[in-house]
């Protein structure tokens, strides 16, 4: 049985006249362990689709299935703990004026109860922050210390599937690599799952097992890592890989 499962899932966006399907007969599965990248051009979906997961948006119709069930129209709480979503931008992720920790316990007790309490320490030493840290407001660290500190949010409330979108864009390329290693090793080692977007092949392949490609809200090639990197079938997955060695030239000749 898959862990997550979505079938024929759509969305379209209306506004000032216009609509848009951001989502049009999405079919994906997320097995267990298992870190499926989402890549695709600005606008493919991919957002849309994180959101659908995480219950922070409805589709128009479709069906999510989480272990073989049918994720509800209005979910339990359990199912909110379940799937963990890790923005870009992680300052504004927490409250501007309250410590780190403050935050993650608030985020631990909602999702899991009072009786719940974050073992700070611990958790900042999983994402290899100092735990005096986590007594400080957001806006007194780095940006890439923010993100460690929404990731050890995210594991602190116990998810079974972490949902990362673009989680390292906002960061210089070093702070990246430790990103991309930490998910890696949370998921192996806490038997968690993603799904991780990012518009940057290079980035997912150093993190997915497989890779799913969307193009205007639909998935137009899928399958294991290697495979879509050294010989992808479809041409605009071959535009996507030749977009990302234009960067890392222009990078080397920098
Ligand atoms: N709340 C909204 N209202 C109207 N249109 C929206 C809304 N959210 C997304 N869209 C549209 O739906 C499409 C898919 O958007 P989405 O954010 O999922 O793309 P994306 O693949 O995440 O892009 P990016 O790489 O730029 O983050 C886009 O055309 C976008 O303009
Ligand atoms: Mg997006």
């Amino acid at each position: 049985m898959m862990l997550l499962e979505g079938k024929n899932l759509s969305k379209r966006y209306r506004r000032s006249g216009q609509q848009t399907d951001a989502l049009n007969g999405v079919d994906f599965t997320l097995a267990e362990g298992e870190i499926l990248g989402i890549a695709g051009m600005s606008g493919s979906g991919k957002s849309t689709l994180l959101k659908i997961v995480s219950g922070l948006e409805k589709a128009d119709s479709g069906e999510l299935l989480f272990k073989g069930q049918p994720l509800p129209q209005k979910r339990t709480k359990d199912h909110y703990r379940a799937m963990q979503m890790i923005f870009q931008d992680a300052p504004s992720s927490f409250h501007p004026r309250r410590s780190i920790a403050s935050s993650i316990r608030e985020t631990v007790t909602a999702l899991r109860g009072r009786q719940a309490q974050p073992d700070m320490e611990a958790l900042s030493e999983l994402v290899g922050l100092t735990p005096d840290l986590a007594d400080r407001l957001p806006g007194a660290l780095s940006g890439g210390q923010c993100q460690r500190f929404a990731i050890a949010r995210a594991v602190a409330v116990k998810p079974e599937i972490l949902l990362c979108d673009e989680i390292t864009s906002a960061l210089d390329v070093s702070t990246q690599a430790v990103i991309l290693q930490l998910i890696t090793r949370i998921c192996r080692t806490g038997n968690m799952s993603a799904l991780f977007v990012s518009h940057d092949l290079a980035v997912l392949s150093c993190v997915c097992d497989r890779i799913m490609i969307m193009n205007e809200g639909r998935v137009v090639e899928e399958g294991a890592t290697r495979k879509i990197i050294e010989a992808p079938q479809e041409d605009y997955t071959r535009k996507l890989l030749s977009c990302v060695l234009e960067i890392s030239n222009e990078r080397d000749n920098a």
